[in-house]
Parts: C-alpha cells; structure tokens; sequence
C-alpha cells in the first residue's frame, strides 16, 4: 500500500531532531460507515499517521476500540457524536466519507439533498476547530460538496484554497486496472491521469499521455472510457441496494491521505490528480477542476496543465465543462442561499 518513497520519507523523519519531526493527526468523519472503517484500518497502517481520530454520528469509539489494537505505533481515539470539535482538535488531516451513498437506479447529484446539509455542518466544524486542516471529500457528489466547503469555510474567513480537496483517486485505481487488464499489462506500470470531476461524463481519463494505454483504439477505447467513467454504477448494481464502493474506495483514500501527508512532510515530487480550485479553466466558468497536483507542506503546491489531448480526448472534455459548472454552482448556491 505504501510506496517505497513513503517508507524512506519516514525513515528520513526518524533521522530529524524530535523538534522537526512532524506529528500528524488525522480524523476521519464519517469513521463508522462502509468506507470510513476499513479507511481507518489502512490509515492506521500508515507510518505517517501518528494519532487517528474516529467521529461518526454512530459508532466511531467502537470502529475504534477495534482498529486500536492493530500493532502500530499510531493512537487511536472515538468519538461520539455529540465530540466533533475534540475530535477535530489539532488535526492536520481530515477525511470526510460521511454521507448516504447511492442505490441502483440513483444518480450522484440524487444524494444531493441528504448529503450537502451533513458536509456543510462538518465543513463549519473543521473551519471551527482545525481551521489549518487539508480536507479531503470522499462525501458525493464530490463535484458539489467540494464547492460545499470551501464556501463554507469563506464564510468562517478561514478558506485556504491549497487544503481543500476532492478525492477523485478512485477513478485514477479504477483506470489503471481497467486499461491494465485489457492491455495485459500490471496495473502498477499503467498510471493513468484522469481529469475533470468524479461523476459520469465529468470523468475525464487521459489514455493517450500513458505509454501503456497508448495504443487502445477504437470500440475497445471507448468500452473501457466508458468503464472508468460508470465504473461506481457497476459496483451500486452489484451491492443491490446495500450502497455503494467502500473497500475500494477506502484503498483509493489512503491511498490519496498518504500523497497528502508526504507532502506535508515535505517530499518533493508528490503528483496526483485531485479535485481542487482551479485556474486551468476559469474562463470557461469552471472555478473546480481535477488535474494533476503536486502537493506540498501548505497543500496544493502546483496545478500541471492537463497537457497536449487526442481528439477524442478533446470530446471527452467537452461533454465534461458543462456538467462540471452545473454541479459547481449547485453547490456554491447551497451555502449562499442559506
Ligand atoms: P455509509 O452509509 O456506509 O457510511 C456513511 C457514514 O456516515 C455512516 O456511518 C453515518 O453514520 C455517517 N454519517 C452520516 N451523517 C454524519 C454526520 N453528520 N457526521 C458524521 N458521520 C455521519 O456510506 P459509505 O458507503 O461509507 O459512503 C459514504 C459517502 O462516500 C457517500 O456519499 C458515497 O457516495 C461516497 N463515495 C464517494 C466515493 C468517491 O470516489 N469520492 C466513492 C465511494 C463512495
Ligand atoms: C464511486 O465512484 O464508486 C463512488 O462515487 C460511489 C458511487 O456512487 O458510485
């Protein structure tokens, strides 16, 4: 799960002054859930965590008691529903996969009305209680819950547009996965940038700047385009009511938590796409945008370009912009129409 880089910036850290090693608290909301419970069992195996903190509405001092025994050297503390701000204090990450997630038949933007309420409420705590906090969204539609927060946070006076993030890292696994299996390549080799936003249309991968994914044309390209792009509604039709991605969704999240804090401890060369504040197209009204990120002490350290695209890719894109500005200012209306 950790790469090689991850493990020797952690060797590194043992070799700081106690005064410059970084202590990193990181909470989950939303812990007792179907993604925030084996996220905290992977978090917990993160050497770059040194304190976890469990919060849910139900059940997170449970979650916890049980993750607590695994064998590293991270504590590990729950709280109940009524201890978000404790369980926020001091934390330098927080993950929020709190929310409803869909049921056959159901769309992303349909958890919408359920969902916005409960991370706007979450987004106030953090702005409250951990306002230096990097936040990252796995709640859907991650199109909207992102602007969700940063508002919020603009109306606490605390946005610091390089620490809010949308976690997109799942459409990136589900990419390299896909596009490995049917060029029979591994899919640790098959990295795939993927773009835009994380719903439908607005998931944009990027086969053509990938030497593995290069040569996928034809009906073949746009099958597996189409995978990546609807890959959450095959596992909603799968689970058959009973909700939606966890297992790989929560490997997807660690996985992102992981990037985050190795920039923060100050690895250089951390680059992974993510849903953020964007320039890269403002002027097209969309003020969000996943592309890659290099991450850094403070966040966000630089947005890359999404670089030269094929035609077809260009399409993609095109369908993508109009979406992705709807969901956006959904979410911006949500908060300043309260
Ligand atoms: P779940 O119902 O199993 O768990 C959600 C948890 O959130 C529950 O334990 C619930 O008690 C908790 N919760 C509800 N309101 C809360 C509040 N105010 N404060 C704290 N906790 C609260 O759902 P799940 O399968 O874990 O999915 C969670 C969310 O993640 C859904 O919105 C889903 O659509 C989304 N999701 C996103 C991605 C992605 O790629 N970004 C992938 C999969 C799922
Ligand atoms: C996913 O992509 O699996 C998640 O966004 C959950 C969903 O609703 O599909």
């Amino acid at each position: 799960m950790f790469s090689r880089a991850a493990v020797r910036s952690l060797t590194a850290s043992r070799a700081f002054s106690t005064s410059s090693r970084r202590e990193t608290k990181v909470a989950v909301l939303g812990a007792g859930g179907g993604i925030g419970q084996p996220l905290s069992l992977l978090l917990k195996s993160d050497p770059l965590v040194s304190s976890l903190s469990l919060y849910d509405i139900r059940g997170a001092p449970g979650v916890a008691a049980d993750v607590s025994h695994v064998d590293t050297a991270s504590e590990v503390k729950g709280y109940a529903a009524d201890q978000l701000d404790a369980a926020l204090e001091g934390a330098k990450v927080v993950v929020i996969p709190a929310g409803v997630p869909r049921k056959p038949g159901m769309t992303r933007d349909d958890l919408f009305n359920t969902n916005a309420s409960i991370v706007r409420d979450l987004a106030a705590a953090v702005g409250r209680a951990a306002p230096d906090a990097c936040i990252l969204i796995i709640s859907n539609p991650v199109n909207s819950t992102v602007p969700i927060v940063a508002e919020t946070l603009k109306k606490a006076g605390v946005y610091d547009p390089r620490k809010v993030f949308g976690v997109t890292t799942l459409d990136v696994v589900r990419a390299a996965k896909f596009v490995g299996e049917i060029t029979d390549k591994n899919p640790t080799d098959t990295v795939i940038t993927v773009v835009g936003g994380h719903s439908g249309p607005t998931i944009v991968p990027i086969l053509s700047q990938t030497a593995n994914a290069k040569g996928v044309s034809g009906e073949v390209y746009s099958k597996v385009v189409h995978r990546i792009q609807y890959g959450g509604d095959e596992v909603v039709k799968a689970k058959d009511g009973a909700g939606s991605a966890t297992l790989s969704m929560a490997y997807a999240g660690a996985k992102f938590a992981n990037s985050v804090l190795r920039g923060l401890n100050g690895e250089k060369g951390v680059v992974t796409p993510t849903f953020v504040k964007s320039p890269l197209f403002e002027d097209k009204g969309v003020e969000y945008f996943s592309s890659n990120v290099e991450l850094g002490p403070n966040g966000v350290e630089k947005i890359h370009p999404i670089g030269q695209l094929t035609a077809e890719e260009e399409k993609l894109l095109e369908a993508c912009i109009p979406e992705l500005k709807k969901n956006i200012e959904k979410g911006k209306a949500f908060v300043s129409q309260a």
